[in-house]
């Protein structure tokens, strides 16, 4: 029993979840962690941390090591990986000492990249380490037949990366990752509200503002939300009434680039497994994707049915628990 345990990680750029077949979710975290500057001493990960962001004092500073889906912080992820591996612990006991896991990277993931995840997965006290594409898992969590000879679409909108995937037979047919996602619609927010009103606000007040008042471009009866933040040419604080048109307008460019991938992966789409494609139609997965207006505007713009995955914010970390299983299925039928 000891050290066979198989658990699951989706380290994703926004959030981190741990899942594992007999217990299923064990852990579900943001992906932050907040440390002392000078001892470099790990003083709260997860929300306790998220929280953090922006309002620390000058000796504590409150990061995100994870970019663009990939490790931007070695050291910070691997601090981070370590904590989470303690609480997973603490929550299941001690037959999950030294397990084996199985981690997401995205397609876009360089051989650099990818190795990094291993190491830094290995360094919480990971027997064995494997790796999944991360549309592959999304596509498992979200009860796909993944290991059918038809074509299975998936749309994951993470924080960081987009993956467009079209899965066959256990694997990828054609995939498309960029990197842009949740969090550059945050970032736009920001841009928007700088440039239009000179007021600067925190990425945790921009998240708010993109779930209350972010929406796919669809028609839509305008809301309006009060927001601080701190005037950037008298440097006092400052309260504004932003719509959710001009946000709406502000997210534009990013979901455009995210439609453009889309796009392109359906037309690399082998002839025969198209038909599927219009039968089927594409699931969604990922936080983006629960974006106001998003599911209805794809919809519009492609053409075929598109569905929402059961549990869009865990499909990635179920389906890499339950991935093992899968791969087994798949190379029996080929063997
Ligand atoms: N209701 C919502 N409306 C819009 N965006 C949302 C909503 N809920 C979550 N998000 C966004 O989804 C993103 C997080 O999604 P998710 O947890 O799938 O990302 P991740 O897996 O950590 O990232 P990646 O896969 O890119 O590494 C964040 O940018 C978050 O703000
Ligand atoms: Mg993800």
């Amino acid at each position: 029993m000891f050290g066979n345990t198989t658990i699951g990680i989706d380290l994703g750029t926004a959030n981190i979840l741990v899942y594992s077949k007999s217990e299923g979710l064990i852990l579900n975290e943001p992906s932050v962690v907040a440390m002392d500057v000078n001892t470099k001493s790990v003083l709260a990960i997860g929300q306790e941390a998220k929280e953090m962001i922006g309002k620390t004092p000058t000796n504590i500073i409150a990061v995100r090591p994870l970019k663009d889906g990939v490790i931007a912080d070695y050291d910070v992820t691997a601090d981070l990986l370590r904590e989470i591996m303690r609480r997973v612990t603490g929550v299941v006991g001690n037959s999950v000492k030294r397990p084996n896991v199985v981690v997401c990277a995205p397609t876009g993931a360089t051989s650099v990249e990818r190795r990094a995840i291993i190491d830094a997965v290995k360094s919480m006290g990971a027997k064995e380490v494997s790796l999944i594409e991360e549309p592959v898992a999304a596509a498992i969590g979200a009860d796909l037949p993944v290991d059918e000879p038809i074509a299975n679409v998936i749309v994951d909108i993470g924080g960081g990366t987009s993956e467009i995937a079209i899965i066959s037979y256990g694997g990828i047919v054609t995939s498309t990752s960029v990197r842009t996602g949740g969090d550059h619609m945050d970032d736009e927010i920001i841009q928007h509200i700088r440039k239009n009103y000179n007021l600067l606000v925190g990425e945790a007040t921009a998240e708010r503002i993109k779930m209350e008042l972010g929406y796919a471009p669809i028609p839509h009866t305008e809301i309006t939300m009060d927001v601080r933040g701190r005037d950037l040419l008298t440097g006092l604080p400052m309260t504004l009434t932003i719509t959710s048109t001009e946000i709406q307008k502000a997210l534009e460019e990013t979901l455009s680039r995210i439609l453009e991938a889309i796009r392109v992966t359906l037309e690399q789409c082998p002839a025969e497994l198209s038909g599927d494609i219009v039968d089927r139609g594409i699931v969604l997965t990922g936080g983006g994707s629960q974006l106001h207006g998003f599911q209805e505007w794809l919809v519009n713009q492609i053409d075929v049915p598109v569905h929402m995955a059961p549990s869009p914010l865990e499909s990635v970390a179920i389906g890499t628990g339950m991935s093992l299983e899968y791969i087994d299925k798949v190379s029996k039928k080929i063997n």
